[in-house]
């Protein structure tokens, strides 16, 4: 499946245009991080942040989210590393994060919400925001307070990489999302 191609997708399974804006921010953030760690697989990284959350809309239930999804995705064609990333970025449904794609989709999945959260209450959005901020509302509990700051720690750690960097990496991604 090509990128336009899960775009016409997603527009006709999310009618929600933050739930919209969430799926192509983490699509950017998998970009981004493809062009680091997997350069060849950059399309299908992304095709993993632009669909994770596919059905979401439709059935958010953690019996059927993001299982109804991967069961229509996997119709088209879409490849079982991806399906299993899609899997994965749920804690809940207990499939491993044991592929990089599926790590990487898992760790920029809560923050890059986070950081479109902390983009809304800035007069500029994202374009001023820098990581130190980003950490020091992590730290406020009632800030944005429905993000996992376990499951945002938790995917750092996977990652291995520095905090900072992390979280720097996603906010430059997003700032390229119109
Ligand atoms: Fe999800
Ligand atoms: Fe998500």
């Amino acid at each position: 499946m090509q990128l336009d191609q899960a775009r016409a997708i997603l527009h006709e399974w999310v009618a929600n245009p933050a739930l919209r804006h969430h799926m192509e921010t983490v699509a950017a953030c998998m970009g981004a991080y493809a062009d680091v760690v997997a350069p060849a697989e950059r399309e299908r990284w992304m095709l993993a942040g632009l669909l994770h959350d596919l059905d979401w809309e439709r059935h958010p239930t953690q019996a059927e989210h993001p299982r109804v999804g991967v069961a229509f995705l996997r119709g088209r064609g879409v490849d079982e590393e991806i399906l299993h990333a899609i899997m994965a970025h749920a804690p809940y449904t207990g499939t491993a994060r044991d592929t990089p794609m599926a790590r990487h989709l898992f760790a920029v999945d809560e923050l890059a919400g986070f950081i479109v959260a902390c983009g809304k209450v800035r007069p500029d959005g994202v374009a001023t925001l820098e990581p130190s901020s980003v950490k020091k509302r992590l730290k406020n509990a009632t800030f944005a307070a429905a993000v996992s700051r376990e499951d945002i720690a938790a995917g750092v750690a996977e990652l291995g990489v520095a905090e900072d960097e992390h979280i720097a990496r996603c906010i430059a991604a997003i700032r390229a999302v119109a």
